[in-house]
């Protein structure tokens, strides 16, 4: 084309163009009312996308013949989609909790009839589906038109062949998780979305637009737009493709075209690269989208138009100095989420998505790691919109639980095609800053499906083949795997707790490292235990809770403030992506057996905030004011004895206030004084010794060093000698590797001559990756000599102790330490009730204060809901918080109260909740038990039905509550 003929078509394009979207909007908007929005990345005009989610019916079982056309469904229950079988329970409450206890194992199927105009023969016709769990069967009119198999990956289903124009068509979904992996909770059913795509023999193909920004500077930014046109046609298509791309204000920006030759049944790409002048830069600070219309025409006739939202913007991954945005370095404060919705299931609501998201980022979030497995597509859409970079992710241990059978399909064909699946679909969003091809796979040869350098070198290079933009990396958590070139093909490499990247950067200096799973701290919303924990790992056996303290976390990890503090000594590394943000479904650790949802998320099932939310806040957010006390102040069974109280604050010091009586300032960075220690210095014996690993070394206060037995028979001991004769109440061990290893008794003399056993202790488990660990024993003896004689040793441990500390009283482990940076803690409290007040100070300065009351009996309930005006599309939803007070307006913390809901009006209760991770109540009912004071009702609407909502709830001698939303 010469230029001014070029502009010229131009114009007119960008005239046809005008009213063509012009009436796609009116349609997509229409279409809003009527369903759920389409995904605003790809938005296709000239051909009709729908929302496919309404009218289907579902029936659980193995059940022959459903595909046929005319099987009877009339009895099977009617569903729109989303949809998850198994959420609606009932729980199995033998069953372990790995995966929730909830019946997700089976076959269930889905089917629904629909009509195609007559006017629709010789177009193509598609579905869409972003996520079936699991092995998912797709009939059209009796017949198999595709299948998949990876229960997290959205793929395509060409039904043109069985297609009847003009008549009633029959397509049916089995979905089969019988032979799904999981390490949780997976959901079960069409549990994304599905879209209905019918287009011309002439399309642009699925996900077949790539946006890139080779050149990105102030002044200019290059822009990149590869579409892929398929043609279905037998003969050749002279098509041409224009581009129009229009800034985020909507106004064209730039446009240009091409025209080729499709051939016959083949396609072809078609390539094209404009200038964009001062480019508006996507950031986590500002969401500028772009957006590129690929106009498809031929003969002059438009065939379609295929919309891609996109963002211009610059990242670096370093090596020495994180990760940086748009030439900045931004620290990476991230969290992992599970994909499913809490009381929800795995169904995917955009809404619950966007609300996660909105609790996320009023901690202080800036980073998502969709843990393990692709997400919604919607999230990244909320990601682009909402400023949020992302970690997307393919698989969970692709030697374990990532759906293949028994190794087959063999790894590179079954990797190639999630890969591109995921990348393909992914690839334009500007929220996606890395790839990730697993988490935690084991190495081969020990594991044989495991990772090798082969492995990992094809796995990253099928990401390569299909985006060469963004680094690929992986999460690891096997620090020796360093020791073979495993990792070579990796341009980074996320760790997973522990600072187990350590060897990796020794051996690769030069490579970014994420620390893509941190914490793993354990705690109920609502619930505190006392003593505090001596240990990490100390949980509570009588409950099966575990204490708000925050100061719990799974022994393979750590809590919160460890990690605040190693983020900033090692700030080469990007950032950390916390597990988890929210809690999920499945993987109850520590209580596997008796629980059914995690205690990791930092809010709980529900999204109500557990205390941590304001740690990471106030340290996530330093100049936003955060002002948190805990526990809550109704303890009737501890007045007169001690009640620890912490406070999370932005700000650097406080002073607490009882009843108005001050309980002294604190400051952060402040560590308590701690008593001497009897055996610092002393002199010391052993059984053995290693050549250079002295006796001595265990009473050097210096961590670093040890004293180790020359070998690991059993039978080996290690004394000391205190000098004096003491009164000896606590006594702390640091061990070589997880105490768990040792099994000991400690004995005491007075004389080095009488001996009394005053610690008996076995060796548990085997550890697998535990380094380094304190063990603490209250006792209480007369002792000038203690001697420790180790009687079992695990894991070829050999009998060795880095530091043996003697106390006269309980003294907090040093691991604890860190945790007077970033918190500020009253340890002496004496418990009486009243109010508790808590003044914070930022450089001097008051920057407000917090009040904790005892609460009288509960009263009345008080109703919240999240949003008071919704969309009557059917898969809006508004979140209910329910809380039970006294009559002076204060939350009861310790009310259980059953309460009933009523709902009155165009809205229905999609399912109810209360952080419990142990309660086996269902999710989906008209009532639920308060716990701790609170709990949540979820309504969703009912496409179409517009009008007020009137929500009320009664509880059994509370003053009942009413609140109402409307439905637009
Ligand atoms: C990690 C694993 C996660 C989750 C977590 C719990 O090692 O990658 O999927 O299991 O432990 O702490």
């Amino acid at each position: 084309m010469n230029t001014r003929r070029s502009i010229i078509v131009l114009a007119v394009i960008v005239l046809m163009l005008a009213v063509a979207y012009g009436c796609s909007r009116a349609a997509s908007v229409k279409e809003k009312t009527q369903e759920s929005p389409m995904q605003p990345n790809s938005a296709l005009v000239g051909r009709q996308a729908s929302n496919f989610n309404r009218d289907w019916k579902f029936a659980k079982g193995n059940l022959s013949g459903a595909e046929r056309p005319n099987f009877d469904d009339s009895s099977w229950q009617s569903v729109r989609l989303p949809h998850d079988w198994a959420i609606s329970g009932p729980f199995n409450p033998k069953e372990n909790g790995y995966a929730g206890k909830l019946p997700w194992r089976g076959v269930g199927w889905y089917r629904k009839t629909f009509k195609l105009d007559k006017a629709n023969e010789g177009k193509r016709v598609y579905f869409d589906f972003d996520g079936v769990m699991a092995f998912p069967k797709v009939y059209i009119n009796g017949q198999l038109a595709g299948r998949w198999d990876y229960g997290y990956m959205a793929f395509r289903v060409d039904a043109t062949p069985y297609i009847r124009f003009g008549g009633v068509n029959v397509i049916a979904v089995q979905a089969d998780t019988r032979q799904h992996g999981t390490r949780w909770y997976p959901g079960a059913g069409i549990y994304r979305s599905v879209t209905q795509v019918i287009c011309e023999p002439v399309h642009v193909a699925h996900w077949g637009t790539f946006v890139t920004t080779p050149e990105v500077s102030d002044a200019t930014a290059v822009v990149r737009i590869r579409s892929t046109i398929e043609n279905h046609l037998d003969t050749e298509s002279k098509t041409t493709v224009d581009v129009v791309l229009m800034g985020p204000d909507s106004q064209v920006v730039a446009m240009g075209g091409k025209g080729d030759t499709v051939p016959a049944d083949s396609s072809r790409e078609f390539d094209l690269s404009l200038k964009v002048a001062n480019p508006q830069r996507w950031d986590i600070t500002s969401q500028q989208l772009y957006t590129a219309k690929t106009i498809v025409h031929v003969d002059g006739k438009i065939l379609e138009m295929d919309v891609t939202s996109f963002g211009i913007r610059t990242f670096q991954l370093t090596a020495n100095d994180g990760f940086h945005l748009n030439g900045r370095r931004v620290q990476l404060y991230g969290v992992c989420l599970h994909h499913d919705h809490g009381p929800l299931g795995a169904a995917f609501y955009t809404r619950a998505m966007e609300r996660q998201l909105e609790i996320m980022r009023e901690m202080g979030v800036n980073a998502i790691r969709t843990s393990h497995n692709p997400p919604a597509s919607e999230l990244l859409d909320l990601c682009d919109r909402m400023g949020f970079v992302v970690w997307d992710e393919c698989f969970d241990k692709w030697d374990g639980t990532a759906d293949r059978i028994n190794g087959k399909p063999p790894l590179e064909e079954y990797g190639e095609k999630q890969i591109r699946n995921l990348v393909m679909r992914d690839r334009n969003h500007p929220c996606v800053v890395v790839w990730s091809i697993g988490n935690e796979i084991g190495n081969q040869p020990y594991d044989r499906e495991g990772k090798s350098p082969q492995r990992v070198k094809f796995m990253s290079d099928f990401v390569r083949k299909y985006d060469p933009t963004r680094p690929v990396g992986m999460a690891c958590h096997i620090p020796n795997t360093v020791d073979e070139p495993i990792l070579d093909a990796l341009d980074f490499t996320g760790w997973n707790y522990m600072r187990r990247y350590a060897r990796y950067r020794e051996s690769y200096p030069d490579k970014p490292i994420i620390y893509s799973e941190s914490a793993s701290t354990l705690s109920t919303r609502g619930f505190y235990e006392l003593p505090l924990p001596a240990l990490k790992t100390d949980f509570s056996q009588k409950t099966h809770h575990v204490s708000s303290y925050d100061l719990n976390a799974a022994s393979w990890s750590d809590i919160p403030d460890s990690e605040f503090k190693l983020m900033e000594d090692d700030n080469f590394v990007a950032g950390e992506f916390v597990w988890t943000g929210f809690d999920y479904l499945g993987e109850p650790t520590p209580f596997t057996q008796q629980a059914r949802s995690s205690y990791f998320g930092i809010v709980d099932l529900c999204g109500m905030p557990k205390d941590r939310f304001y740690l990471y806040r106030s340290y996530w957010r330093p100049d936003t004011t955060t002002i948190h006390i805990l526990p809550h102040w109704n303890w009737p069974d501890r007045v007169g004895q001690n009640m620890p109280v912490f406070v999370y604050t932005n700000g650097d010091s406080a002073e607490l206030f009882l009843n108005g009586e001050s309980l002294g300032r604190r400051t952060k960075g402040q560590q308590p004084e701690k008593p001497a220690n009897f055996a610092q210095g002393k002199s010391a014996t052993a059984s053995s010794i290693e050549s250079g690993n002295t006796a001595t070394n265990a009473v050097d206060a210096d961590r670093d060093t040890r004293w180790c037995a020359v070998d690991g028979t059993k039978g080996q001991w290690w004394q000391v000698d205190l000098g004096e004769v003491r009164s000896v109440k606590y006594l702390a061990i640091d061990f070589e590797k997880e105490a768990k290893n040792y099994g000991y008794q400690i004995k005491a003399s007075t004389d080095n001559i009488k001996w009394q056993t005053i610690v008996t202790k076995k060796t548990s488990r085997q550890p697998r990756w535990g380094g380094p660990t304190q063990q603490f024993h209250e006792v209480n003896a007369q002792a000038r000599y203690l001697r420790i004689e180790f009687t079992d040793l695990q894991d070829g441990a050999w009998a060795s102790i880095r530091e043996f500390a003697v106390y006269p009283e309980k003294v907090e482990s040093d691991y604890y330490a860190v945790t007077y940076k970033y918190r500020l803690r009253w340890n002496d409290v004496i418990y009486k009730p009243g109010e508790l007040k808590a003044v914070a100070y930022k450089n001097g300065k008051e920057i407000g204060y917090a009040v904790m009351r005892t609460a009288g009996e509960p009263a009345t309930i008080r109703l919240t809901p999240d949003r008071k005006e919704l969309q009557a599309t059917g898969e809006d939803l508004c979140y209910v918080l329910v809380e039970a007070l006294d009559d002076k307006g204060t939350l009861c913390p310790l009310a259980e109260n059953m309460v009933q809901f009523k709902v009155d009006g165009p809205a229905e209760i999609a399912g109810v909740g209360n952080g419990n991770p142990l309660s086996l109540e269902p999710f989906q009912a008209n009532y639920r038990k308060l716990f701790y004071g609170k709990a949540m009702l979820i309504l969703r609407t009912i496409e179409g039905k517009t009008g007020l909502v009137k929500i009320t709830a009664e509880s059994d001698g509370l003053k009942s509550a009413e609140t109402t939303i409307q439905c637009k």
